[in-house]
């Protein structure tokens, strides 16, 4: 059974997605670990509930991010997974680390890349008056937010919405698709090779896989 080791730095929605996925056989794997920059972060308490071992790592405790990254890849590999997940990690990621994991890296990020790449992407989305938003499932490269595409789920975006709704829209979406695309991985079928994802032997287009 292949495993997976899950970042996280908050409240671990997308990680109990994951749990739940492996638990009832959707996704073909195990979390064999979760890490989190923040001590705090809810996460931990939902992967110790799942009985996965679960550590926080302390950036005041590194003199740099490289000494930092250097660290967490050390504690990673101790679980040699086949697969490393980003789960709502918000730290920067070292060149290093990147490197280290290239092609089994994978990150969601919450809109429609390569649209709001960083920060606070519901609310640019709301201010910008968009009538749709999302979120997308991608291979993690060296430019932030910026690796393949595997899959986006859309959402509609309301007149009267709130951030807070429109987050919560997304969500759904998100706790539907990372497990979908982690057993792709899992299962063989998804692969990152010349800077390209491919599922099924077949080169994904710049917006993934085209679900709609
Ligand atoms: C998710 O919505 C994820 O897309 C986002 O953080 C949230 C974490 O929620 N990730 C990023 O913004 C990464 N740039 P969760 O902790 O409940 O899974």
């Amino acid at each position: 059974m292949k495993k997976l080791v899950v970042l996280i730095s908050g409240n671990g929605s997308n990680l109990q997605s994951i749990l739940d996925a492996c638990a009832d056989g959707r996704i073909n794997g195990s979390v064999a670990a979760v890490f989190s920059n923040k001590a705090t972060a809810f996460g931990l308490t939902r992967a110790r509930a799942a009985g996965v071992p679960a550590h926080a790592l302390a950036a005041s405790d590194f003199p740099d991010r490289d000494a930092f990254d250097r660290q967490l890849m050390q504690e990673i590999d101790a679980f040699a997974p086949d697969l490393v997940v980003l789960a709502g990690y918000m730290r920067i990621l070292s060149s290093a680390f990147v490197a280290h994991y290239q092609d089994r890296l994978l990150n969601i990020h919450p809109s429609l890349l390569p649209k709001y790449p960083g920060l606070h992407t519901h609310r640019q989305a709301l201010a910008n008056g968009d009538d749709e938003h999302g979120t997308s499932v991608h291979f993690v490269t060296d430019e932030l937010d910026g690796g393949p595409v595997v899959l986006q789920a859309k959402v509609p975006v309301f007149a009267d919405d709130s951030e807070e709704a429109i987050t919560a829209r997304v969500q759904h979406q998100e706790h539907a698709i990372y497990p979908l695309v982690i057993n792709w991985f899992v299962e063989g079928r998804l692969a990152m090779r010349e800077g390209k994802a491919w599922l099924d032997n077949q080169p994904l287009p710049p917006q993934g896989y085209a679900h709609d």
